[in-house]
């Protein structure tokens, strides 16, 4: 598949994971992508998950059709991109890797080598010539790693984007962007939003027409624009839409109720809610709504004296992606000594620019009259 002149996709798709990095759910599987750029020198642009190494080095020798591969960039060195390393190197030995110096120490962890003799060190600005083209190197550090850099191709005018712009799922699913995008970013490179703020305005001084990720479909015109305008939104933390998200941790459903509840008044009220269990739903969709709408509710039990284990989880996944500038507010429950809202609020004393809700709704077992109208005084609060 031509990309633009000289640039072939031949990366995999993969629908036997189970969990992404471990822990992410993802029901369309995933894509590791790679590119060959072939000019009067080739260049291959990232190696794929160790799974799928045969079946990238085939898509290799097809899309050489007998050249000789001359350059292999490491833009990124977590496994899902840097497997196929050694193999590449081994099968095609006069190929150099090029990645920043940041990469080679990780590739000797992995690798058992960091190819001393056959490597070029890319660092901001460096360029690499291969003939009819020039790729310039851009660094991005903790866009996811340290060592990631992204390239340019000035023939095409392409970004070579590594992490940034990717997505869950295989690139044979039909799903919507913008929803498996934000739940990659949120999970995955949420915490870095001032990283991915500079390479935002890196990017910004190039004239790009496609952006080639290493996961998700390639990006082009309005496709690209809106992809560019999300992530500014994402990584400097704005709201993306008006509305609530509620995450509940019920231990007998009596949390749960009163979440319910809450969800169905502000319904009736006309605002968009998204609701989640955080014991049973996928959690990472549930971050990736809490910074995506402007306001939180979180409700808990109250458990030794704590919070119920998978809202203490859940603030952290918030806090360690630097969660900022939302309304929360806070729904506890306790049979004898409610102190769910109190440690929520402590959890979160470092998270800027929080409004907190005035109306904390407080059961003590089950609803009652008492907590239902404070309920509706929270929903009034929560929409005035
Ligand atoms: Fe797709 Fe950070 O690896």
């Amino acid at each position: 598949m031509e990309i633009a002149p000289g640039i072939k996709y031949i990366g995999v798709n993969d629908h036997q994971i189970d969990l992404f990095e471990g822990q992410y759910e993802v029901p369309n599987g995933m894509a590791y992508n790679s590119y060959a750029v072939i000019d009067e020198k080739t260049a291959i642009f990232d190696t794929v998950d160790e799974n799928f190494v045969s079946q990238w080095l085939e898509n290799i020798e097809k899309a050489l059709a007998g050249k000789t591969p001359d350059y292999l960039i490491v833009q990124h060195m977590e496994p899902d991109h840097s497997a196929g390393i050694a193999v590449f190197m081994e099968k095609y030995p006069s190929a150099q890797i090029v990645a920043s110096a940041k990469a080679f120490p990780i590739i000797k962890n992995f690798h058992g080598t960091d190819f001393a003799d056959r490597r070029i060190i890319a660092a901001e600005g460096t360029t690499l010539s291969l003939g009819g083209r020039t790729l310039t190197f851009i660094t991005a550090p903790m866009v996811h790693w340290p060592e990631v850099i992204v390239t340019y191709d000035d023939r095409t005018k392409t970004l070579f984007s590594a992490d940034a712009f990717g997505k869950f799922g295989a690139l044979d699913s039909d799903e919507d962007w913008a929803c498996e995008a934000r739940r990659y970013y949120m999970g995955i490179v949420g915490k870095y939003g001032a990283q991915v703020q500079a390479l935002l305005k890196k990017a910004s001084a190039l004239q790009i027409e496609t952006v080639c990720p290493l996961h998700g479909p390639v990006l082009s015109g309005d496709d690209l624009a809106i992809a560019l305008e999300k992530y500014d939104i994402w990584s400097s933390y704005r709201p993306e839409n008006e509305g609530v998200t509620i995450a509940y941790a019920s231990i007998y459903g009596h949390t749960k109720d009163a979440a319910l509840e809450l969800a169905k008044q502000l319904e009736e009220k006309g605002v968009k809610v998204s609701c989640f269990d955080l014991a049973r739903d996928d959690m990472a969709e549930a971050v990736e709504d809490s910074f995506r709408y402007d306001r939180l509710v979180l409700a808990s039990s109250t458990y030794n004296n704590g919070l119920f284990p998978f809202m203490q989880t859940f603030i952290h996944a918030l806090t360690e992606r630097n969660f900022q500038n939302r309304t929360v507010a806070f729904i506890e429950n306790g049979s004898w000594a409610p102190a769910a809202a109190k440690n929520m609020k402590a959890l979160l004393e470092n998270s800027k620019n929080l409004t907190f809700a005035e109306t904390v709704v407080t059961l003590r077992s089950a609803l009652s009259d008492e907590s239902r109208a404070s309920l509706a005084a929270l929903a009034y609060e929560l929409v005035k």
